[in-house]
């Protein structure tokens, strides 16, 4: 037995999981809030949809707060909603902000709560190399997708629409929420096409975060968990997207990875898939589920350039696959996405050669792609990529 163990983990994000956990948001402000100004951040029209708009504003108010409302418009968390918000919470001086919504809505408001509190443009932490020297405003995130795993993570996804094109990470441990509030019910919403891709970006985020290079025992035992139920559950919930049981177990997969990779971070899936959304529009989760497969086969082979380790961990993730071999585990991711009507080749989205030297030439985000377990080339990239034109 090996006495060659040692490692951090780190997560200080209360998580209050469960079918109407949202109903403990009171007592989760109450425990917070730094003054009676609350303000709340979500995707746009997301509070009608889930019917829960005018219940917490009057919740709000009967209990002595003010509360007032940000939506994000479109898809992204942009650079000019990040700092038309933050000068909002600068000027308003608020006690507490509730991040409720999919990744880009919970990164808007991870980004409003810090730089409310650090002036600046958010460009100058991204660009400049500014730090963020004060603690932000208390937050508290609800994830209404399963999911990012935002809820549980230091980092927020901002993406630059403007002259720079291209997609940034704000990340400091002190942009950690002080808790998240969990709610299955809260899923029962979303379109199960949404839901399936959402299912995929978790499941690619709990794979990276147990191949990855930073991973140690406790993210390890995340990321197994997450794979596991995700994989159980992902087309059920496709098939009944109103039934409660798989809603739940999916946001317990979410969240498992969720704390899996905010201590390892993720590797090449992530990396190769920001200038597929960036330049093709492919939804975030979809984009990383395109090249996971690959990834798989790719990181199984046992190379001089590939950690020892890498191989024999793969085994893991392809028998949870219920599968022998990487390339049975690849057709299996396939298969899955085909049962959910996703696409699962380039061509699809009218990705031709030019547009793979496209994502080949941004597709290699240092800080994601060092941690892959087996180093990727051009060259690698250019055939997996072709793999799946
Ligand atoms: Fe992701």
């Amino acid at each position: 037995m090996t006495t060659n163990i040692s490692y951090s983990y780190y997560n200080p994000v209360e998580t209050i999981f469960g079918v109407h956990a949202f109903k403990k948001i009171l007592p989760t402000i109450q425990k917070y809030v730094q003054n009676n100004h609350i303000l709340i951040v979500s995707d746009e029209n997301l509070l009608n949809i889930l019917g829960i708009h005018e219940n917490l504003h009057t919740l709000l108010k009967a209990n002595g707060y003010t509360a007032d409302f940000f939506e994000k418009p479109g898809k992204y968390s942009s650079i000019s909603i990040i700092d038309r918000g933050a000068e909002r919470v600068r000027k308003h001086q608020y006690g507490l902000i509730i991040g409720i919504g999919g990744g880009s809505a919970m990164d808007t408001a991870k980004c409003m709560a810090i730089l409310g509190r650090n002036n600046g443009s958010i460009n100058d932490y991204l660009k400049k190399g500014k730090s963020l020297e004060k603690t932000g405003v208390p937050l508290i995130l609800v994830p209404t997708t399963a999911g990012t795993g935002s809820e549980v993570t230091r980092w927020a996804t901002v993406w630059d629409l403007g002259d720079f094109f291209k997609k940034f990470s704000l990340s400091d441990p002190k942009m950690f929420a002080k808790a998240s509030i969990i709610d299955p019910t809260l899923l029962l919403k979303l379109p199960p096409k949404m839901s399936a891709m959402t299912g995929l970006d978790a499941l690619s985020q709990a794979i990276e975060a147990y191949w990855s290079k930073n991973h140690n025992p406790v993210s390890d035992e995340f990321a197994l968990k997450s794979i596991e139920l995700i994989l159980e559950n992902i087309t059920k919930m496709f098939h009944n997207p109103s039934d409660l049981s798989y809603r739940t177990q999916m946001a317990l997969g979410s969240m498992f990875s969720g704390l899996a990779f905010s201590n390892t971070k993720t590797t090449a899936v992530h990396s190769v898939s920001y200038p597929m959304t960036l330049h093709f529009n492919i939804p975030h989760g979809l984009a990383c589920a395109l090249t996971l497969g690959e990834f798989i086969k790719f990181n199984a082979l046992e190379t001089p350039n590939n950690t020892l380790e890498a191989p024999q961990r793969l085994q893991t993730i392809i028998s949870l696959f219920k599968t022998k071999t990487a390339e049975e585990a690849a057709l299996k991711l396939t298969m899955i996405m085909k049962e959910m009507a996703l696409e699962t080749k380039l061509s699809q989205f009218n990705i031709d050669e030019n547009g793979i030297e496209k994502i080949i030439a941004e597709g290699f985000t240092p800080d994601r792609v060092k941690h892959n377990p087996r180093l990727v080339t051009k060259e690698d990239l250019r055939e997996i990529l072709h793999n799946i034109k």
